[in-house]
């Protein structure tokens, strides 16, 4: 007899996402809707836990970080000056026999034997003039391919048709194929990933509007608002975490890639290295080694940078995200957005792949000054100290530096096939601003999605375990081991015997009272061992059983005593009631 197959590590978190409440298919009664996702009671808590974890190192623990809340439907130009209405879209193909939709640039890269028909025509006398081609894979006899071709021509209304005018041709690391079944897929046709709605009852396109797309822009619209109410100066960063939609052409992997989703985002408003220059005389740039402990005045885009992607994965070290998980993708200039200066993307080994978790980007003056020139309202900075730092230079010293920077934004220019007679004619604009010390600021952003965060955290904690009881019996048992930050209970609390009410009204007790202070949970049903069990399942890091001890049973010395019963190692200890929180609470918090 063959042994069953394991399911793989994936299914098996699926699995127990639904099982256990953490995450379930949207809408599921009537069949689901690919690409949305919710959170069941443990994973609405788990999902809560980071969100606050987010806030509280991002922006409470901050004193030059500030929080904004703000709409998902905006004024509709905010995506045209952003960019998303015209370019926000992914290159989409069609199987052009199962009609089955394909992100372009997803489809894997395959080789073999193309067979090109340029038409086909059946008994009937039916023709079709249409060129068709399927992809042959190594190893596979040539009537698969014929099959597709003949699926094809069927699909356009031919009975039995006959193949017509077959050639063949290697090919090497082509995508234009269904790797499902070879056929031919459509030309890749740029698909906008924006949802829209109507705003007011008349629903004409002039009342389109976009779910945002991102939580970034909002930042953007509000930039001088944020920056006039709240006394904060640059630099300084505005957080928000919220709802973005995007129509994903392949919505997969679980929630990795849905269609709604959560982000977190902060967007740090930094000074051009220009005016670094023009205030410290130099500027810091990044170098192997550097210290990044703590931000210097003289700091320019590139330290500012890496001083993100430090305190990002410490972020994710400090939730139990460790080195073992993550990894790191430095985009190349290929990859880079035009107007970015750098992009690493943080990765997360997935069960289905390492794959990006949050992207910290360098965007240099590009989102403030779109808006400024879009709506026309002013989105620089004045910075006195600036003013008075450049009044000291002399014309020459000025001249030097006009120059510099025009050289420098000529290069960069053309290196990106821009006009660099416009960024000179820029450069000359900028500098002269800058000597009366105002400037757009530069911004570093780090955004993260909440839901991959969520499905990384649970996938990491996932473990399984051969646990054997008294009788001998092994059982496999599931355990989350989520960080106790992390984890949607904190604490189970449990009477040792429900028939005993002295017991039940004690845990009670314990339970009333911690519940105020962190996310407990009351259980009094089935064996200890077993309601251990089930909060392993649920990735509870503590539990408390009230026994005879801890009602004086066994003498004065135990009596207020429980035990406490450690998730990861099994480990049992009395503890105090009166000393539970102050043991736990820095734990979870
Ligand atoms: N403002 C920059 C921005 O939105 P992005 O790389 O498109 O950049 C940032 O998105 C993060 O948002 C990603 O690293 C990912 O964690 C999350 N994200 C993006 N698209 C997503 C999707 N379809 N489903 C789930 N999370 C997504």
């Amino acid at each position: 007899m063959s042994t069953p197959k394991e399911p793989p590590l994936m299914e098996k978190v699926v699995s127990l996402c639904k099982r256990r409440g953490f995450i379930y298919q949207s809408s599921e009664i009537y069949g689901g809707i690919n690409g949305f996702w919710d959170y069941g009671p443990l994973g609405a808590e788990v999902k809560r836990n980071l969100r606050d974890t987010w806030w509280r190192t991002m922006t409470r623990e901050r004193e030059d970080v500030v929080g904004l809340d703000a709409t998902i439907i905006m004024h509709p130009a905010i995506w045209k000056a952003s960019g998303h209405v015209d370019t926000f879209s992914d290159p989409m193909a069609d199987c052009l026999v199962t009609k089955k939709r394909f992100r372009a640039d997803h489809v894997d890269s395959q080789s073999g034997v193309v067979y090109r028909w340029t038409g086909a025509s059946d008994e009937t006398g039916k023709t079709s003039a249409d060129s068709f081609s399927a992809l042959l894979a190594p190893g596979k006899p040539p009537e698969s391919a014929r099959k597709v071709g003949v699926q094809y021509y069927t699909s356009r209304g031919l009975t039995n048709p006959t193949l017509q005018g077959e050639t063949t041709e290697k090919v090497e690391d082509t995508r234009a194929f269904n790797p499902e079944n070879g056929a031919q897929l459509t030309d890749p046709v740029p698909f906008n990933l924006m949802f829209h709605t109507f705003v007011g009852a008349t629903a004409t396109e002039a009342d389109k509007a976009y779910l945002r797309p991102e939580t970034a822009q909002a930042i953007f619209a509000q930039f001088k608002n944020v920056l006039d109410s709240s006394r904060q100066k640059v630099p300084f960063g505005i957080c928000q975490i919220g709802k973005a939609f995007r129509n994903e052409v392949t919505p997969r992997n679980f929630t990795f890639r849905s269609r709604e989703f959560e982000q977190m985002e902060l967007e740090f408003f930094i000074a051009p290295d220009e005016a670094i220059e023009v205030l410290q005389g130099s500027v810091a740039r990044w170098q192997e080694g550097a210290d990044l402990s703590a931000p210097q005045p003289n700091w320019g885009w590139e330290m500012w940078h890496r001083y993100w992607v430090k305190q990002r994965t410490e972020y994710y070290n400090g939730i139990g995200l460790g080195t073992d998980v993550l990894d790191y993708h430095w985009q190349t200039p290929e990859e880079l957005a035009h107007y970015a200066r750098a992009c690493v993307d943080i990765l997360f080994k997935f069960p289905f792949g390492t794959e990006e978790l949050e992207g910290i980007a360098a965007r240099g003056d590009f989102d403030l000054s779109q808006h400024q020139k879009h709506s026309g309202k002013p989105q620089e900075v004045f910075d006195e100290e600036l003013r008075a730092a450049a009044s000291k230079l002399d014309d020459a010293a000025k001249a030097t530096f006009v120059d510099r920077v025009t050289g420098e934004w000529a290069a960069r220019a053309e290196k990106n096939k821009k006009d660099v007679e416009t960024a000179r004619i820029a450069a000359r604009e900028f500098c002269e601003k800058l000597f009366k010390g105002q400037y757009v600021p530069h911004v570093i952003e780090p955004s993260a999605g909440l839901d991959r965060l969520a499905l990384a955290v649970i996938a990491g904690a996932y473990h399984e375990e051969d646990k054997t009881d008294v009788n001998g019996k092994t059982e496999r048992r599931t355990v989350l081991r989520f960080h106790p930050r992390i984890a949607p209970i904190k604490l189970g609390v449990f009477p040792l015997l429900k028939n005993k009410p002295e017991l039940v009204a004690k845990a009670r007790e314990v339970y009333e009272q911690l519940k105020r202070h962190l996310n407990c949970f009351y259980d009094e049903t089935g064996a200890i061992g077993r309601r251990y069990a089930r909060q392993d399942e649920a990735g509870t890091p503590f539990c408390v059983t009230i026994d005879f001890e801890t009602v004086g049973e066994k003498g004065d010395e135990l009596k207020d005593t429980v035990t406490l019963r450690h998730r990861d190692d099994g480990c049992q200890e009395r503890v105090k009631i009166s000393e539970l929180l102050g043991r736990l609470l820095p734990q979870i918090q």
